[in-house]
């Protein structure tokens, strides 16, 4: 089928449903819904079958739903209607969700169903939830869709949907967001703040400061006056709550880009006393660990969870320094886990928008996370594994690909390029790792190819080693790793040599130069495109135009 995207931005579901349905044979434009004509005018020149709407902020006009076929993904179980679905399912503590796959009619989210997909509700962030059961869901939905629509078969009309108990809701206001700290006991104030990550956060203010939270996590031994911030830590705050704390690991102020708390607050946040983790270990959930270190048998986890997946210098150096801290451990395989929703998403674009000198913040950052990878590619110690449960992108992508094996949970999105970012080059030590894998064509290929990238492809294509079933990837992560570490001497043996013969070949240090040559030109040099793609992509300025390697019907 000829399928049209129509959607607010090309985001990670959209990306999801672009690949799967690509991957199955059918034809997919992209359009972003920018106004009705520019909408109009896509769907003249790609004349589809079917047009797709998985992430929308408006209704499809009525000049194109009423002469094709236009279906909607509400993330909401059926009945369900507004633009606030699963901010109020969090809210209001749901146990079980949905997707929904409506015909767009004047109403919105009112049109007959196509499919539905539930899933079991986790206490989660609302981005967390999106990208992860909501994705899942609107696959399994959009599919069976589709198998209707081969069928020859009619959508349902709402009233005739058995037991279908979702309704109207409005647009979640700041109001209906607003924390009462004198009140509130911890877990209200998660739920709430869960329930508007990562947009649109809920506005508060901190340290005197009127500003939207976002990024919060439980604090079960620190005690304080209910509002006050009783303490700092990396890039978040701890504030007491009436019965315990939370820590804020990001804010945003009115008119500003989202940042660490500890940043946006440096200076009134200087004489909070400072807490600093004991250590790597895995604590025990009481406090906030953005890394944490696990151990069984011979197999070592380290565990990072950055927001956004955003590595910045200082992440690029504490996890560095951690995993330098692990290959000391008498193991054999240490998987690098990253965070459930992304393992990474390479340089932390904010903090360099932020900084005083962007160039020469991305200069500091791109050679703090070169270095992560060097130890990694250099670890001769043990053999490392890069477990990825969650999205990866740009850097990122590469970053994994500096361990001696990459395992993916299938439905992972990847998005190894670095072009969208103005043209980046790229480092990482990409021009070093990719070739031996999928070949010197291979590799420019990757590059050029700006599109996202599901798991079994970059495992098709041998840049990646295996893709995992979603279910049980934890649990078959760890049962690979202790086999790998059975097979240890052999394989750390071959390593070895490898790299003794890589390195007589061409040295580490010349790829490293090779591309940050480049990268310094990306930087500091005459075409200012990084600068503007990064500004643009920080402060989400609106779209005014679909890319063209998304919208074929323009090419
Ligand atoms: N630095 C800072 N923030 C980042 C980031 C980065 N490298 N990558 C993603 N984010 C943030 C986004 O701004 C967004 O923030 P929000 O919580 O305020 O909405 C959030 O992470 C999720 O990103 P989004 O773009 O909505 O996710 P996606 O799954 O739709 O898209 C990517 C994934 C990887 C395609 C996209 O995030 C991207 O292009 N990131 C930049 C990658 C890059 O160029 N890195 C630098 C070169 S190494």
């Amino acid at each position: 089928m000829k399928v049209l995207f129509l959607t607010h931005s090309f985001n990670s579901l959209t990306q999801r449903l672009f690949a799967e349905l690509t991957a199955r044979g059918h034809e997919v434009s992209v359009e972003f819904d920018i106004a009705d004509a520019v909408s109009e005018e896509a769907v003249a020149l790609w004349q589809p079958d079917l047009i797709l709407a998985p992430f929308l902020k408006r209704a499809i006009p009525a000049s194109i739903w009423r002469h094709h076929l236009c279906w909607v993904v509400h993330p909401g179980i059926v009945g369900d209607r507004g633009p606030s679905a699963l901010d109020w399912a969090i809210q209001e503590g749901e146990n079980e969700w949905g997707v929904t796959v409506l015909q767009a009619e004047a109403e919105m989210d009112a049109g007959p169903i196509w499919a539905t997909a539930s899933f079991p509700m986790r206490r989660a962030r609302k981005a967390s939830l999106y990208r992860q059961e909501v994705t899942e869901a609107s696959v399994t939905a959009v599919l069976s869709a589709l198998e209707r629509l081969k069928r020859g078969e009619k959508p349902t009309p709402l009233h005739e949907w058995p037991n279908a108990r979702g309704r109207l809701r409005p647009l979640m206001k700041q109001a209906d967001r607003a924390i009462d700290w004198q009140n509130d006991d911890m877990q209200t104030v998660l739920r709430k703040i869960d329930a508007a990550d990562g947009f649109p956060g809920v506005a508060d203010s901190l340290l005197g400061h009127a500003c939207h939270l976002y990024d919060a996590w439980p604090e079960t031994r620190l005690k304080g006056e209910p509002g006050a911030v009783i303490a700092r830590r990396e890039t978040a705050l701890c504030r007491a709550t009436v019965d315990g704390a939370v820590w804020i690991g990001h804010v945003k102020r009115a008119g500003g880009i989202k940042l660490p708390a500890t940043v946006t607050f440096a200076r009134e946040a200087a004489g909070v006393p400072e807490l600093p983790l004991a250590g790597w270990w895995s604590a025990d959930h009481a406090t906030w660990q953005d890394i944490r270190y696990e151990e069984d048998g011979a197999v070592g986890f380290l565990h990072f969870d950055f927001y956004n997946g955003a590595m910045s210098t200082r992440q690029c150096e504490r996890l560095r320094e951690a995993f330098l801290w692990a290959t000391a451990r008498p193991t054999r395989v240490i998987v690098l886990m990253g965070g459930r929703d992304f393992w990474s998403n390479g340089i932390h674009l904010n903090l360099i928008e932020h900084a005083a000198s962007p160039a020469d913040e991305s200069w500091a950052n791109i050679n703090a996370i070169d270095d992560l990878a060097e130890a990694l590619i250099r670890c001769e110690s043990h053999l490392t594994v890069a477990a990825l449960s969650g999205n990866a992108g740009a850097g990122g992508c590469f970053l994994a690909r500096a361990c001696d094996e990459v395992w993916v949970r299938d439905g992972v999105v990847l998005n190894p390029h670095y072009k969208n970012m103005g043209n980046l080059f790229g480092s990482e030590f990409w021009t070093y790792l990719l070739p031996p894998r999928v070949g010197s064509e291979g590799a420019a290929a990757i590059m050029r190819h700006r599109l996202p990238m599901l798991a079994y492809a970059a495992v098709e294509c041998g840049f990646y080693d295996a893709v995992l079933p979603a279910p049980t990837f934890g649990d078959e992560v760890a049962r690979r790793a202790a086999a790998l570490a059975q097979d240890f001497a052999a394989r750390i043996a071959a390593k070895r040599a490898r790299r003794a013969a890589d390195e007589a070949r061409k040295p580490l240090a010349a790829y490293r130069a090779e591309e940050l040559a480049q990268m310094r030109r990306n930087f500091y040099g005459f075409d200012p495109s990084y600068h503007v793609a990064r500004w643009h992509f920080v402060a989400k300025t609106p779209h005014s135009w679909t890319p063209r390697h998304l919208a074929r019907h323009r090419m």
